[in-house]
């Protein structure tokens, strides 16, 4: 069958993506971003999954505000890489793995949870720039990729409760597959941003850290923050981090197996405006 080995988390800031398109990851303020992640592109290479179910927000590149999917599972074979204004990025389409895809689709539904199914979508800085700081520069990306795509971006956005109980529903879906797969979870955005408005820049390295802690020990307990304190502590983009429970839902531990090692953990400041903050988490 197929199992979920691990779960990563990453922030998605679209500048590490431009910095390591432009070769700037030499420079001072980059490489003390880069150097978190030097652990971790060893780790996957030593890790190859076959899957990676890949939670990510699109930025109303994919899903204009004409139509707003809470929950997106893409089930195609491949996904172009998104042009968000300056040309896409030079770095390599994502293959699916529309079979994986579409059994976790239907057993997500029948565990009620509406899903949209995605046939065809363009992905943007949400989901290439956690694929280019885990895998570095890639002729093609090492594995297939199932895009699950949440609203984050446009109110209402689902609670954190919501995700981590999709999570939940999410592990069943995978052990439930009949192939052996080696697939990993990753949630990704965050740490705390705001990109708009008078609190513009807005970082909360406190608040930030108390959210990996409880990440780690206690995710039902921070499943349980209402959307609100994300916006008033993490900023207007620290919602993102809602993404991050439902890849932590999707661990053994909640399901009543042995607790998660915790294999590497990384929160810097600054990269662009935003907090950076990266975890793996295996599963023994
Ligand atoms: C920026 C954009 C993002 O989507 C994000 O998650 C963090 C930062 C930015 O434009 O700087
Ligand atoms: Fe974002």
């Amino acid at each position: 069958m197929a199992r979920i080995t691990a779960s990563v988390y990453t922030s998605h800031v679209p500048a590490i993506g431009a910095a390591m398109d432009l070769k700037k990851t030499e420079e001072p303020y980059w490489q003390k971003v880069f150097a978190g992640y030097e652990f971790s592109r060893q780790w996957m290479r030593d890790n190859k999954p076959d899957v990676v179910f890949l939670v990510f927000n699109d930025h109303a590149t994919a899903f204009s505000l004409e139509m707003i999917p809470t929950f997106a599972i893409g089930t195609a074979a491949h996904y172009k890489v998104a042009d968000e204004g300056w040309g896409p990025r030079p770095v390599p389409d994502v293959q699916g793995d529309p079979d994986f895809a579409a059994h976790i689709a239907h057993s997500v539904i029948q565990q009620d949870f509406d899903l949209t199914i995605v046939n065809k979508m363009d992905v943007d800085h949400g989901l290439t720039v956690p694929l280019s700081l885990l895998c570095g520069d890639a002729q093609e990306w090492p594995f297939k990729v199932v895009p699950f795509a949440v609203n984050v971006v446009q109110y209402p956005v689902p609670s954190g409760m919501r995700c981590f109980r999709l999570g939940q529903a999410i592990r069943k879906a995978v052990e439930s597959y009949d192939e052996d797969l080696n697939v990993q979870i990753w949630g990704t955005g965050g740490m705390s941003h705001q990109l708009q408005g008078p609190r513009a820049g807005l970082i909360n390295r406190e608040w930030d850290n108390a959210f990996l802690d409880r990440l780690i020990a206690d995710p039902e307990g921070l499943a349980a923050v209402p959307h609100m304190e994300y916006v008033q502590e993490a900023g207007s983009e620290g919602i993102e981090l809602v993404m991050w429970l439902i890849a932590r839902g999707a661990m053994a531990d909640v399901d009543g197996g042995p607790k998660p090692t915790l294999r590497h953990r990384f929160y810097h400041v600054p990269a662009s405006n935003t907090a950076v903050g990266h975890m793996i988490l295996e599963n023994r």
